[in-house]
């Protein structure tokens, strides 16, 4: 077990869904930024986040994650906003996700770990990104305060999240593609749609989805509290929970956020602890282990923007309308530098795998703490992986199935 051999398996799920995505990440990281066409890829940390802090993007452009925010719940959410509104639906959302929020939420993922993580003491192995979709489906269900399965959720916010990407694929564009991205959304929207939550609507959780397309995905998203973009700028927003429950479109972003980084994050996390045999740090020092495996991981090792306006990248001039790629696997120095949970990179580095700025990922902290604690969960049984299969469908590089089986049982129970 080594950190090579953490470094090759990690790497599969890059070579095997976004292969000529890899290809040019790499052939092109010796530049701080370069620009190919009409497209600007960021490599180091001073490019990074100048392209998230520094130049005017266009938070609604087509292929960015606003734009793709936009598509899924109808616009006005978050990723997409700017200004007054931004700041107002992020105060709302600090609350929920504030250290008071991440402590009300735990027992949500640890109820989860407890039970999922059981067969282990038996020597009976289990598919860990089965546990990260229930977990994460379980948490985003409780955030939003929404009566649903959570493994339904976390499929419907996986395939709502890989057939937006796939849309955005380079090349002509498939109407198929659209349709498929469209009745994705749509099904996410009515699985979060009041109607569906209560299970009392007209025609039951199907209701709204009925004639499907970009339209009707839509209409779920707007005229329903937090969906509408000034209900969520008041203040009141995802803070209060109820109000949460009764916006579909915010609710199918903030499901999509959680649920696809956590899916993608924390088997990939795991299997880098296991291979590089890093288990003990999950007792010694479990924030830093987690830190370093966020780090090393980047679950979001790339953010495609738009720049709204002229500015500059690591003193290279960026031009309006130019296409952004800000590789954040290279602002962290995931490509080259191990996982140390002794000499941790420092907190200002390793948070970069966040975002920087006024869009930050406000999820952080809640992230964090449910990998801290699955790693901890996990430890005592030393488990390795015997099976690992990449995703190639998915939005983020993933596993697909992670198979870990226990080399140890605990000596207490945990
Ligand atoms: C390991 C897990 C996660 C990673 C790596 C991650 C990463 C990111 C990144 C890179 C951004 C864009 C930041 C920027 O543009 O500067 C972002 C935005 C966002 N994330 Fe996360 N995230 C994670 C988990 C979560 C969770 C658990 C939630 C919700 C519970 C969440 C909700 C959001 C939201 C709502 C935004 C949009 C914020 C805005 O535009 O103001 N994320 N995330």
């Amino acid at each position: 077990m080594s950190q090579a051999r953490a470094r090759r398996r990690d790497r599969q799920v890059y070579l095997r869904s976004h292969p000529i995505l890899f290809a040019l990440m790499a052939a092109t990281r010796r530049w701080p930024a370069t620009r190919i066409g009409m497209t600007v890829l960021a490599h180091s940390r001073s490019a990074f986040t100048d392209g998230l802090t520094r130049v005017p993007l266009d938070r609604t452009a087509e292929g960015t994650t606003g734009g793709a925010a936009g598509r899924l719940a109808g616009g006005g959410l978050l990723f997409d906003q700017e200004g007054d509104d931004h700041r107002g639906s992020r105060r709302g959302l600090a609350e929920s996700l504030g250290a008071d929020g991440v402590d009300r939420l735990r027992p949500v993922w640890t109820d989860v770990l407890d039970r999922r993580l059981k067969p282990l003491a038996d020597g009976t192995p289990i598919d860990l990104v089965e546990v990260a979709a229930e977990l994460s489906g379980a948490t985003a269900a409780a955030l939003l305060d929404l009566n649903v399965d959570p493994l339904e959720l976390a499929s419907a916010a996986r395939a709502a999240a890989a057939a937006g990407a796939r849309e955005h694929l380079p090349g002509l564009p498939f109407p198929s593609r659209r349709r498929a991205a469209e009745q994705a959304a749509a099904h996410l929207n009515a699985l979060l749609s009041p109607i569906s939550a209560s299970g009392s609507g007209p025609g039951g959780s199907q209701a709204p989805a009925t004639g499907t397309g970009a339209n009707d995905s839509r209409s779920a998203a707007t005229g329903y509290g937090l969906g509408d973009s000034r209900s969520a700028a008041d203040g009141s927003g995802v803070g209060d929970s109820r109000s949460a429950a009764s916006g579909s479109g915010l609710a199918a972003m903030l499901a999509v956020a959680a649920i696809n980084t956590t899916v993608a994050g924390l088997p990939r996390a795991a299997a880098w602890c296991a291979d590089a045999d890093l288990w003990e740090y999950a007792e010694t020092a479990p924030e830093a282990l987690t830190s370093e495996l966020l780090r090393v991981t980047a679950p979001t090792p790339l953010l495609p923007r738009v720049a709204a306006a002229p500015g500059t990248i690591a003193g290279r001039p960026v031009h309006q309308g130019d296409r952004l790629i800000l590789i954040t696997r290279h602002a962290v120095d995931a490509h080259h530098r191990d996982p140390f949970p002794t000499h941790p990179a420092p907190p200002q580095v390793a948070q970069l795998v966040f975002g920087a700025g006024p869009h930050a990922c406000p999820g952080a902290r809640l992230a964090r703490a449910q990998l801290t604690d699955a790693l901890t969960a996990l430890a005592p049984y030393r488990p390795q992986v015997t099976r690992a299969r990449a995703d190639r469908r998915s939005a983020l590089p993933s596993w697909s199935t992670l198979i870990l089986t226990p080399t140890t049982k605990p000596t207490r129970p945990t």
